[in-house]
């Protein structure tokens, strides 16, 4: 697998469980400007593989930019770094050369088996994979996507923040034609991290478990601020966990458009039940989960790190 990624909180997380599991091989990570800057959201990534010890995986810069719209960051939500709150080592390594849909075509192309990508950030890099090298497509396992909502969304009432970010870049990997999973806020938001569980990190005694501890720290402010809660939403690990899980997430498939047009609505994910356009499903859009599963799995894959 490849992990596309804006770290981002939740976003470290999904490095830190794709990185645990014997059952995933992270060929790379490539970043994206989402939560913060690209330059921010790469130096993120290279510092939580640093504090993981896991600079063998190689991480490529890419899109400073939505594929059309100016670029909003979520400061509001991961601070001014994208990853506020935690004492992280300094990047030990830095991005190689090539950018991240080079690496990506890569990484694909000289992969025995068909690679699965997770993106948990703006769609940006994959569309540009996507449109760039179509010859690569058939060899794409599962596209497994932490974004959407179906009902009401974050950044604003109708959307979802990595959609909302770049709407015409989702839009194009949606229709991809290969098959996509789509981890709504619906999932992630009862896929919640409890201020209780925190001080189960810090019980490993290790490095990684006092800097996850402090960062979920960190990311339950906004959270208790907007919307009471006393905890976090993982949102992006739970699209690699459901590749190590199966079953974890309840899935449905449904036709799934962007909105792309309208300004009040730009962005939202048009999930169509009952089939009213009268078009085949193009996505599986989960629905639930098993949220003590889930976090279990987390805490055991921070266990696994030093
Ligand atoms: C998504 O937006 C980002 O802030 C998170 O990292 C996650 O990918 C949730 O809407
Ligand atoms: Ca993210």
């Amino acid at each position: 697998m490849i992990l596309d990624c804006d770290p981002g909180h939740d976003d470290a997380l999904a490095i830190a469980l794709a990185l645990a599991r014997p059952e995933l091989h992270v060929l790379g990570i490539t970043t994206v400007a989402g939560n913060a800057g690209l330059e921010n959201t790469t130096r993120n990534a290279l510092r939580v593989l640093t504090l993981l010890g896991r600079t063998d995986v190689p991480v490529a810069a890419g899109a400073g930019r939505p594929l059309v719209r100016p670029i909003r960051v979520a400061s509001h939500v991961h601070g001014v770094s994208g990853l506020d709150g935690a004492d992280l080592p300094e990047a030990a390594v830095g991005p190689v050369a090539e950018g991240a849909v080079d690496l990506l075509a890569r990484l694909v192309r000289e992969s025995p088996d068909p690679v699965t990508l997770v993106p948990t950030g703006p769609l940006t890099n994959i569309a540009l994979f996507a449109r760039t090298h179509p010859e690569l497509l058939p060899r794409i396992a599962e596209i497994s996507i932490m974004g959407g909502a179906i009902g009401e969304g974050n950044l604003t009432a109708s959307a979802e923040f990595n959609i909302w970010a770049d709407p015409e870049a989702a839009a194009i990997v949606l229709d991809c034609g290969r098959p996509v999973a789509l981890v709504p806020l619906e999932v992630t938001h009862a896929a919640l991290f409890r201020n209780a569980d925190i001080p189960r990190l810090e019980a490993l005694g290790t490095q990684t478990g006092r800097v996850f501890a402090d960062l979920l720290r960190f990311f339950a402010i906004f959270h208790r601020e907007r919307y009471g809660w006393d905890g976090s939403p993982i949102h992006d690990a739970v699209a690699v966990a459901r590749l190590v899980v199966p079953g974890l997430v309840t899935e449905v498939p449904y036709r799934v458009d962007v909105e792309t047009e309208s300004g009040l609505t730009r962005g939202r994910t048009v999930v169509d039940f009952h089939g009213l356009r009268g078009l085949p499903p193009n996505v599986v859009v989960g629905t639930a989960i098993d949220r003590g599963r889930f976090i279990d799995l987390l805490v055991e894959a921070i266990g696994r790190f030093a």
